[in-house]
């Protein structure tokens, strides 16, 4: 076997220079693992577990044979230990530490060595446990743990290098930090709880009345005092050591900690409540990070493959999640009024939940959700507060241009972000008409994100005729308009879904509607109210497609909002022969609803009526697998629109349906789709949720399974997508 180092001393045998030594030992990393401690005891406890394979005990000549030293002893005596090695360390061996605080050691390697020497790579691996000595070793102590090397500017390539392989031999992954950043981060995370769980457990253990505390103690107190049994000299070195970014962290800490206290005298329950849901938030977003499916990592970087099999057959009575337009609308408005707000059915998915943070961010105390249920504690509609940073509305356009409106008549400045999708999408068609308005708003280059909008500009409504058929251009203005003085109104060239303008007269806000055009008159306030989010009907669509082309396949839907301004795909399939009829017709909350049911029926192309394009946008991705699979032609036009979505649709939909064999040609404004066989192969959903969904859907008639390239953005609409499309019997599943 190769070896990343021949021989290595490890220089202090605690619970984490012995867990390295073991680890090297089991997995190979190194030929000869040599100990070296003060302790005696511990050194032959270590030869005798087998953590080491020598002991060494002249220190000056196992340094002089080493080829890397590891020191793994306390912070604190660092510098003497170099200080005794300088003499002896050979110019070309490597030297690594495992110091938790690393400016410190870099000093204490100035002075030792009279310079910090360039094969000395500064280290801290985060691992450990309140267990010490070399008897706690663990080999996998490392394995998925990072480790945070912080070279200076002239540390020797070679020696990171090795330094890193010597890590990620036994498991870790290796980060490289500046040292200061290093500190202060360190501080925050590690730093600041250790001295809270050590003065917790002394300030109650030195009470004799609170004695029973710890007969009585339960989860709680055990979880956030475990690490209060750490090493104590250990502890007492890094607090001398990284002391300065201690105390600072400790003093934001303590402003909070009195800033709770007040709210406790003062008997202020929203305060505690804001404090408790934000921190429960975002909480629960680390816990989402440490499992790897958190929305703010990059998800280009997290390339989830979905694999459908070929063929099945779609049975059952389902409900899909909320409806993405109404829930962010939810939060908006509910954030606005005043009084408590109650939603039901609210999508959990990462967009609605990026306008929740955003709210969250802005002061708003929000409850949830929790199986759909959100409790929105309204602000008025001046009670926002600046968001601490930039909103990040992830893969939102809904989001990013309906804040865009919202924000342009607050007091203070903003700025919208996005991730990599978003960050292409135009956002002028929201900007011109609020600069007409009088907002002060800047997008960036080739006008897209980030928004930047300039608080405290005094808006005027404005009479818009929209360009483009855009519900989001036309609740953009409208929210904006509630901020202005005068009328605002918006004229669309064709109708589009009017969520906005039905849920703003549900919170007592009066909006007229004439024929094309929406008009309401600033100034007015909002009144909370009761929201039932209906299940989405652009989530709907997959189970709509995938029972008409599925043969034997009969699926009821339940609770799908039917507004007319949404109903594009449902008329449009009607119209290609599909068997879908309308039960239970109802209204709930100001949205017409049904049950919907459709059977497998033979489909054949058609020239898709223009007019139905807006009232069907979302659903197109999937339309055209409908299509794909109709007997005959279908051509779409008038859908230019599909191209500024979360991926130019029409594209990633020719690409996708040609290499899986179908007759499609692309246009400016739409396609032309030959029906016939689909085969099977592999397509990339270029990040876009509905195009994934839409390749997963065909595979029910394609001749071979299909492979679908980055499709974890299928959790910013439908999160329990692949769940759900199982329960009706298709076959989904996320490929490793
Ligand atoms: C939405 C409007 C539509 C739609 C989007 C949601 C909304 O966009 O595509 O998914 O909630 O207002 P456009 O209005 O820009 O077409």
């Amino acid at each position: 076997m190769k070896h990343v180092i021949d021989r290595l001393l490890v220089i202090g045998l605690g619970l984490i220079g012995g867990s390295l030594a073991l680890a090297l030992k089991q997995r190979g990393g190194c030929r000869t693992v040599i100990g070296y401690d003060l302790n005696t005891k511990e050194l032959e406890e270590g030869l005798r577990l087998g953590v080491i394979d020598e002991r060494a005990d002249d220190l000056f000549d196992a340094v002089r044979n080493a080829d890397v030293v590891v020191l793994a002893v306390p912070v604190k005596v660092m510098e003497s230990v170099m200080m005794d090695i300088a003499k002896v360390l050979p110019e070309e061996t490597i030297l690594t530490d495992v110091g938790s605080v690393k400016g410190n050691v870099i000093e204490a390697a100035r002075s030792a060595f009279g310079g910090v020497p360039v094969n000395f790579v500064p280290g801290h691996p985060i691992a450990g446990s309140e267990k010490s000595g070399v008897a706690a070793s663990k080999s996998t102590l490392y394995d998925h743990h990072k480790v945070i090397l912080t070279p200076l500017a002239d540390t020797d390539r070679f020696a990171l290098r090795r330094v890193s392989q010597m890590w990620e031999s036994v498991g870790a992954e290796v980060h490289h930090m500046d040292v200061r950043r290093h500190d202060e981060v360190l501080a925050a995370t590690s730093h600041l709880p250790h001295l809270l769980a050590f003065s917790l457990v002394d300030t109650l253990a030195s009470d004799h009345e609170n004695r029973d505390i710890f007969r009585y103690a339960a989860g709680g107190f055990r979880d956030f005092t475990r690490i209060a049994a750490s090493d104590p000299m250990m502890w007492h070195d890094v607090f001398l050591a990284n002391g300065d970014a201690t105390l600072k962290v400790l003093g934001e800490f303590s402003e909070g900690l009195e800033e709770l206290k007040t709210a406790i005298e003062q008997r202020d329950g929203r305060k505690l409540l804001g404090v408790f849901t934000r921190a429960k938030s975002a909480r629960d977003h680390f816990s989402k990070i440490l499992t790897g499916t958190a929305y703010s990592l990059p998800m280009t970087d997290i390339n989830i493959k979905f694999r459908a099999k070929s063929g099945g057959t779609v049975r059952g009575q389902i409900r899909v999640p909320g409806d993405k337009s109404i829930s962010h609308r939810s939060i908006m408005l509910g954030a606005l009024a005043e009084g408590v707000t109650e939603v039901e059915g609210f999508l959990e998915g990462e967009d609605s939940l990026a306008t929740l943070q955003a709210f969250r961010d802005m002061g708003v105390v929000i409850e949830g959700p929790y199986q759909g249920r959100v409790t929105i504690h309204g602000v008025g509609m001046h009670g926002l507060r600046q968001p601490p940073g930039p909103l990040y509305l992830g893969n939102s356009g809904t989001a990013m241009r309906l804040f865009a409106g919202l924000l342009a008549g607050q007091a203070f400045d903003s700025e919208l972000t996005g991730d990599e999708s978003l960050s292409k999408r135009p956002m002028e068609r929201v900007a011109g008409p609020l600069r007409t308005m009088g907002a002060q708003i800047e997008t960036g280059e080739g006008g897209r994100p980030p928004i930047r909008i300039k608080g405290g500009a005094a808006l005027t409504g404005i009479d818009y005729p929209m360009p483009m058929a855009s519900a989001q251009v036309k609740s953009c203005v409208l929210l904006a308009g509630l901020y202005s003085s005068g009328d605002t109104r918006v004229t669309e060239p064709a109708p589009t879904r009017d969520h906005t303008e039905r849920m703003l007269s549900g919170f007592g806000y009066s909006v007229q509607k004439e024929g094309a055009e929406a008009r309401l008159s600033g100034g007015g306030k909002l009144t909370a109210s009761h929201i039932d989010v209906p299940a989405d009907i652009s989530s709907a669509a997959f189970f709509m497609v995938a029972a008409s082309i599925a043969p034997e396949s009969d699926v009821l839907l339940q609770h799908v909002g039917i507004n007319p301004t949404r109903v594009g795909v449902i008329n449009i399939l009607q119209q290609m022969g599909a068997d879908i009829s309308l039960e239970n017709e109802r209204e709930v909350g100001g949205e017409p609803v049904a049950d919907i049911h459709i059977k497998h029926a033979p489909l054949k192309g058609i020239n898709i009526p223009e007019d139905q394009v807006p009232l069907a946008i979302d659903e197109f991705p999937v339309l055209f697998i409908a299509a794909a699979c109709a007997e005959g032609t279908t051509v779409l036009t008038g859908a230019e629109e599909l191209r500024v979505k979360e991926s130019d649709r029409i594209q990633a939909m020719v690409d996708g349906l040609q290499a899986l064999g179908v007759d499609i040609e692309g246009t400016d404004d739409g396609a032309v789709i030959k029906g016939g066989a689909i085969g099977g192969g592999r397509v990339n959903s270029l990040g876009d949720h509905r195009i994934a969904m839409a390749f997963a859907v065909a595979a029910l008639r394609s001749e071979g399974d299909i492979t679908i390239d980055d499709c974890a953005n299928v959790a910013t609409s439908f999160p329990n997508f692949i769940e759900l499309a199982t329960s009706v019997g298709m076959s989904v599943v996320i490929e490793e």
